[in-house]
């Protein structure tokens, strides 16, 4: 049931006015869909938008209004929508096959560029998505050191398979979400990012964890910050310790830097997970890394060694068109400035944006170091002054959430009628195709919407 109604505020009603053949699908949806959706972050009171296509940094709802698109594929359309040499790949693989059932040379291709660009990984291995790569990166931990546990961190997202279904936006005691067994909770080790006494403390005390796995710039893609120190930290706590360093590259992976985050930060993981950007907007992920770790999927090492390898299958692992659409895109972020641009579009964005917090005398901040962006809603009227506002120089309590949940559904609806579609309420994407013009709408876009909230009294002034 919506909380939110044309007649209880504006925003609404112009998003409802705006946005009737979303409506109209929706109510279609909900007859056949749980909520009328097909992955939790699009639920959106009253209902969520429909598109009908895309192309560069813009894409178009089934009502024919223009948005400037600030998701971009969740993050896996670093190259905007359709660029032309992943598009011209993906069709021309389509001709040729989608599934051949046998090897094929594109999948060579794929993981060899992955072993040029990534620091650790000396090898590869597909997976149809970013939590099969995250579920396969936790097993072969367990089976390389022998150990049960795994430790990960409150807010950090690894997809929604049984070992990472909690902790991540409630359950923070490490209990499970509904459908996931008690005992596989028991075996997570869940603590706070940041902390790395607490890490020491754990291995010190337990000697069953086989892994340590973490969202390399910080839970969100850095929404909660988290700095290259600790990276560091982990790296020699998980080797005296004789435990694998897992860093979740998910959405981070040939974002931050062509090699990721730990070719920025040279911090070098003993395993990695992709998706997303890995498969050039395509479904596909992969597992790379140490090959003594990734050889528990090997035959003949099993063989030698004479122990049980690693079980793993998968229908669509590195599908040719997958794989085609994968190579077109990495070997663009490999050989051009694909990341750079995107990251400097993003500071773009995010000084602009400030720019106007200041104006319209709003004490919220937007952060993110790269072309992921964070805003920050103030849930506890801090001091803030969104032109200095350091998010890396804030004790992690700063970052626990905004409850106020009409403020931020609120807020989603007014980008939309404004013209952009964010991450709902709580960031923005931004692709190496996002130029000046973009950055100029979505600028007055912030602007219109804030002024939308104020007219609603749902914005105070800066203390
Ligand atoms: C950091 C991270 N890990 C894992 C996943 C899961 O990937 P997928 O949605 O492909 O299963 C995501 C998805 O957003 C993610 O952001």
């Amino acid at each position: 049931m919506s909380n939110l109604t044309p007649t209880n505020s504006a925003i609404v009603a112009a998003y409802v006015d705006t946005t009737p053949g979303s409506a109209a699908l929706h109510r279609e949806a909900s007859a056949v869909l749980p909520s009328g959706i097909v992955h939790d972050s699009r639920h959106t009171d009253p209902y969520p938008i429909y598109s009908q296509r895309a192309l560069g940094a813009r894409k178009w709802d089934v009502d024919g209004r223009e948005l400037v698109d600030f998701y971009g594929g969740h993050g896996a359309l670093i190259l905007g929508h359709c660029n032309p040499t992943v598009t011209e790949a993906a069709q021309a693989q389509l001709a040729l096959g989608t599934h051949f059932g046998t090897c094929h040379a594109l999948e060579i291709a794929w993981a060899q560029l992955i072993q040029q660009m990534v620091p650790c990984a000396e090898r590869v291995r597909f997976t149809s998505s970013g939590t099969e790569a995250t579920h396969m990166a936790v097993r072969l931990a367990r089976a390389f050191t022998g150990r049960p546990k795994i430790m990960r961190f409150q807010r950090h997202f690894h997809g929604w398979h049984d070992h990472m279904a909690f902790g991540v936006d409630n359950h923070f005691d490490g209990s499970p979400t509904p459908g996931v067994l008690l005992e596989v909770a028991a075996e997570i080790v869940l603590l706070q990012a940041g902390d790395l006494a607490a890490v020491e403390r754990a291995f010190a005390q337990d000697d069953g964890i086989a892994a340590v796995i973490l969202e390399p710039t910080g839970a969100s893609t850095g929404m909660v910050p988290l700095s290259a120190e600790f990276l560091r930290g982990l790296r020699a706590v998980t080797q005296n310790y004789g435990a694998v360093l897992i860093f979740d590259e998910v959405v981070t992976g040939f974002r931050v830097a062509p090699g990721g985050a730990q070719q920025l930060t040279g911090v070098t993981p003993d395993l990695c997970t992709f998706a997303k950007i890995v498969a050039g907007g395509l479904p596909g992920g992969a597992v790379a890394g140490r090959k003594d770790i990734i050889d528990w999927l090997d035959f003949d090492v099993a063989a030698d060694r004479k122990r049980e390898k690693v079980r793993h299958q998968g229908t669509y692992n590195a599908n040719p068109v997958s794989a085609s659409a994968g190579i077109a895109a990495l070997t663009l972020i490999r050989d051009t400035d694909v990341c750079a641009r995107a990251t400097t579009a993003a500071a773009a964005l995010r000084d602009a944006f400030n720019r106007v917090l200041a104006e319209e005398d709003v004490p919220w901040a937007v952060y993110g170091d790269h072309s992921v962006l964070h805003f920050f809603t103030n849930p506890n009227g801090l001091a803030v002054n969104p032109l200095s506002w350091d998010a890396n120089a804030q004790p992690v309590s700063v970052f626990t959430g905004d409850p106020r949940k009409t403020l931020l559904s609120k807020l989603y609806l007014a980008l939309v009628v404004a013209g952009i579609d964010p991450k709902g309420a709580r960031g923005a994407i931004v692709s190496a195709v996002h130029g000046p013009e973009e950055i100029a709408w979505a600028t007055d876009s912030w602007r219109r919407a804030l002024r939308m909230l104020k007219a609603e009294r749902e914005l105070t002034s800066a203390p």
